[in-house]
């Protein structure tokens, strides 16, 4: 499986792959990473790992569309056969985005439908909430709305604050995103329409 993994900024999920593919735990070939961020660390992690790397700057781009058009002709040029979302902060252009539906998927620091979009520990502890998690899904149209292919969760502790949920639940991303991939990779998991399958079979 061809894998190509979109940053813009730190890259810890996709270190987790990179270190898992290294070890041999993940069979697939991360054959691009990409970022609209020049200076996304994850850029940096890339490239010490000899992956060829592209960055695309918004500024200059008249709007999304023009932009998301260019980006993903960008990325088509790796031909991969997954696109992973690993903390790329950006909302993709319908138009751009609709050939790919079904081959992109999004990890997203929160227990979905709960909390698109951003501040999502903050909004977790604000309500209250007794757990907290993350989820992998496919990317569709909607923002962080697409089907899920799977989720972690943790307890919430009295103490948390936005900073000591992350930092819990991160490890914990990096575990299922790596098993996302990786179920991909053997086929157990598609998009089929609006559903997730799983062993050929709508969930
Ligand atoms: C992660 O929390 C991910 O869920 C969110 O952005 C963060 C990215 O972290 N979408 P990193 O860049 O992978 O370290």
């Amino acid at each position: 499986l061809r894998v190509a993994v979109l940053v813009s900024g730190r890259g810890s999920n996709l270190q987790a792959l990179i270190d898992a593919v290294a070890a041999k735990e993940l069979a697939v070939d991360i054959v691009v990473v990409g970022s609209n961020k020049v200076a996304a660390e994850g850029l940096r992690r890339a490239e010490a790992a000899g992956i060829a790397t592209f960055a695309l700057d918004p500024a200059g781009y008249a709007d999304r569309a023009g932009y998301d058009r260019e980006f993903f002709e960008r990325l088509g040029e790796y031909a991969p056969d997954l696109v992973v979302l690993a903390g790329f902060m950006r909302v993709i252009d319908p138009a751009a985005l609709a050939p790919w539906i079904g081959r992109v998927i999004n990890i997203h620091p929160s227990l979905l439908p709960k909390y698109a979009g951003l501040k999502t520990h903050a909004r977790a502890l604000a309500a209250g909430d007794a757990r907290h998690g993350a989820s992998v899904h496919y990317v569709t149209a909607e923002l962080d709305g697409g089907p899920v292919i799977a989720q972690v969760d943790l307890a919430i502790e009295p103490g948390d604050t936005p900073d000591s949920l992350a930092t819990r639940l991160l490890p914990l991303e990096h575990r299922l995103l790596r098993q996302c991939v990786a179920w991909i990779a053997d086929g157990k998991v598609a998009l089929a329409g609006e559903r997730v399958h799983v062993d050929g079979v709508a969930r």
